[in-house]
């Protein structure tokens, strides 16, 4: 296989975005991972000012995040236009419990919040950061992935009368990470776990409401506090749906379960487990009893991909 120069990579898209995009603008919906934030700023030297940089606040992110974003772009000297829309996304999931419907939920709201903001700010193309394992993954039908338009029916051009331009779509993880590295850009983004598009909804199994977002956001942040050091490749809790018996002051409850999965992985395509001392996991155990209101049990995931997934829904 030929050795991946990113150097080469970005004076060649920097030239082919430049071609395609001429003096037109462009928007870019940003997560904060990765490979959103490395295509904002290829384009943002392609393009200069005719970018607009867009966050969706969809209350489905972790703590701090939308902030956290919005420091990250302004060090590099680049504005972020954030919309709270966190409001539409819950009215939205609401009594949904079928994985695949909650992403259909979710993909609603986040594709017409996306053509509100097209039509508000004038643009004429869409970047996004589609990178090959989503494309590989929808093709097989493993899992529809909230970015891939064409293969989940949506046509930009007929639909928002937008034209699509994926620069890193042949592009692995590992890749996307030394082409953000060859940027220039913080350790913090080119470092950066993947979190999935649909946020902490995909760490919730059942009904995704504020109370149990809020429950698998102050997981998230012990689990990803107690594991910051090791080089994991994603590391996160899961919110089970099913309740089990537990004591809480002296008192027999039905109270929650969250399971803890830690994969390593290349291309996320295949996943194995990571052996997390148990000294280390009885911390988080411990944490999460304490800070997380209502949880009675606390597990540990041992599967790996495949045959399981790396998320649970
Ligand atoms: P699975 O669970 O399919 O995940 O083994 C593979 C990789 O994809 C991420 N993932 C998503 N990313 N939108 C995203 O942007 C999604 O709907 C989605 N579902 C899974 C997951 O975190 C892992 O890195």
């Amino acid at each position: 296989m030929k050795k991946f120069n990113p150097q080469k990579f970005i004076k060649e898209k920097i030239e082919e975005l430049r071609k395609k995009i001429k003096d037109k603008r462009a928007l870019i919906a940003t997560s904060g991972g990765v490979d959103s934030v490395t295509c904002a700023v290829l384009t943002r030297k392609a393009i200069g000012e005719n970018l607009v940089v867009f966050f969706i606040d969809d209350g489905l992110m972790r703590e701090n995040e939308p902030e956290e974003v919005r420091k990250t772009f302004e060090k590099m000297k680049i504005d972020v236009e954030i919309w709270d829309v966190s409001d539409n996304f819950f009215e939205s999931l609401k009594g949904k419990i079928d994985p695949e419907e909650k992403r259909k939920a979710f993909r609603d709201v986040f594709y017409k919040t996306l053509s509100q903001a097209v039509r508000s700010y004038s643009v004429d193309f869409l970047i996004q950061g589609t990178i090959a394992a989503d494309i590989i993954e929808t093709q097989k039908g493993i899992k529809t992935q909230h970015n891939v338009l064409s293969q989940i029916g949506i046509n930009p051009l007929l639909q928002f009368g937008l034209t699509i331009i994926e620069p890193l779509k042949e592009l692995y993880k590992n890749e996307v990470r030394m082409v953000a590295k060859a940027l220039g850009l913080p350790k913090k983004v080119y470092d950066r776990k993947p979190f999935p598009g649909p946020g902490l909804a995909t760490r919730i199994i059942g009904e995704v409401t504020r109370e149990r977002v809020e429950k698998i956001r102050i997981a998230t942040k012990i689990v990803e506090e107690e594991l910051k050091e090791k080089k994991i490749f994603q590391a996160f809790p899961v919110l089970f749906s099913d309740k089990a018996t537990g004591i809480i002051n002296d008192e027999r409850v039905l109270g929650d379960i969250i399971a803890i999965r830690a994969v390593e992985s290349v291309d996320a395509l295949t996943a194995k487990v990571v052996k997390i001392s148990f000294k280390r996991l009885y911390r988080i155990r411990d944490r999460i009893l304490k800070e997380v209101p209502g949880v009675v049990k606390v597990l540990y995931d041992i599967t790996p991909k495949p045959p399981s997934t790396i998320e649970y829904v």
